[in-house]
């Protein structure tokens, strides 16, 4: 499966009654890929811990600055030489990406985002379509922290295990996928992504975005990108896009950090199943109650 989209006011039409899934995705994302080779962490820095407890003993107003960190790529820049080229990386990760946390930096300095998760930042900047200004910075370095970790030297080559099964049910086999993966990486008109994802109905789709929207505020839980903003590839293969696509699926791509993914999303919505299944549990034995008008016995009859 296919899906386009591109306008940042597409909203899925279970939104309202996945808030809290989504909150659980944030959640999860900024934990528990934390100690996977498949995500970003947009975590706060030790730097500001320290100074919220000092803040905290010294009972100092508190003021909190420059709270999202430039992640390390997870490899060295020149690592994936040749196929993206140390230079790449030093413009893309060393200028483009920090450019994004800088300036995500001083948008939220003093606001209701300061001290906030990148998550949450996303979520609450994103602000169901109307978004508000720090929300491109964001979601910019969240993408790019995923991006990177959607690769890996010496990577390409096939998936395996599960993540092949649910591939060949959703899409007929890995070559589909790679077809529908680079259609959607290469018709995304001017700067955006490609995603692989997985959906509420717990199938897989290739999906594409504009400009910084990703999945996370689409009700999309991501398993792959591709960066295809000019600045990823230019200095590599200049206007060719199809060229650097090729060559990410064919010799940079992490299936191993897809198939992490995989894992984590699916044990996210076990447990969304099992707390939505406790809540109508929870809904009928209060139903019951409300609705029971069995008089209650008197003991003073006995
Ligand atoms: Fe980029």
């Amino acid at each position: 499966m296919y899906v386009f989209f591109s306008n940042p006011t597409y909203h899925h039409p279970d939104c309202s009654s996945r808030e809290i899934t989504m909150a659980s995705i944030v959640s999860h994302l900024t934990s528990s890929f934390l100690s996977t080779p498949g995500f970003c962490r947009p975590s706060q820095s030790l730097h500001q811990s320290q100074k919220q407890m000092r803040c905290t003993r010294k009972s100092v107003p508190r003021t909190i600055s420059a709270s999202i960190d430039l992640k390390p790529t997870p490899y060295a820049l020149d690592a994936l030489e040749p196929h993206m080229s140390k230079e790449t990386l030093e413009y893309h990760w060393g200028k483009h990406q920090r450019g994004y946390v800088d300036n995500l930096n001083k948008q939220i300095e003093g606001t209701e985002f300061d001290g906030k998760s990148l998550g949450e930042i996303i979520i609450a900047s994103y602000n169901n379509g109307d978004v508000l200004p720090a929300f491109n910075n964001a979601a910019q370095v969240w993408n790019h922290e995923f991006f990177w970790e959607s690769m890996k030297p010496g990577g390409g080559g096939t998936p395996s295990g599960e993540l092949l099964e649910l591939i060949n049910r959703d899409f007929g086999s890995f070559e589909s996928l790679v077809s529908e993966f680079t259609l959607a990486a290469t018709t995304q008109f001017g700067s955006g992504w490609a995603w692989l994802v997985y959906k509420e109905d717990e199938k897989l789709a290739v999906v594409n975005s504009s400009n910084a929207i990703n999945p996370l505020v689409l009700n999309y839980d991501p398993l792959l990108t591709i960066d295809v903003w000019e600045h990823a590839y230019y200095l590599d293969f200049k206007n060719l896009r199809a060229d650097y696509i090729s060559t990410f699926l064919d010799k940079l791509v992490s299936w191993t950090a897809v198939s992490i993914r995989l894992l984590e999303v699916q044990a996210v919505v076990a447990l969304r199943k099992k707390a939505d299944e406790n809540i109508a549990e929870l809904d009928a034995i209060i139903a019951t109650r409300d609705n029971d008008t069995t008089e209650p016995e008197d003991p003073d009859e006995y």
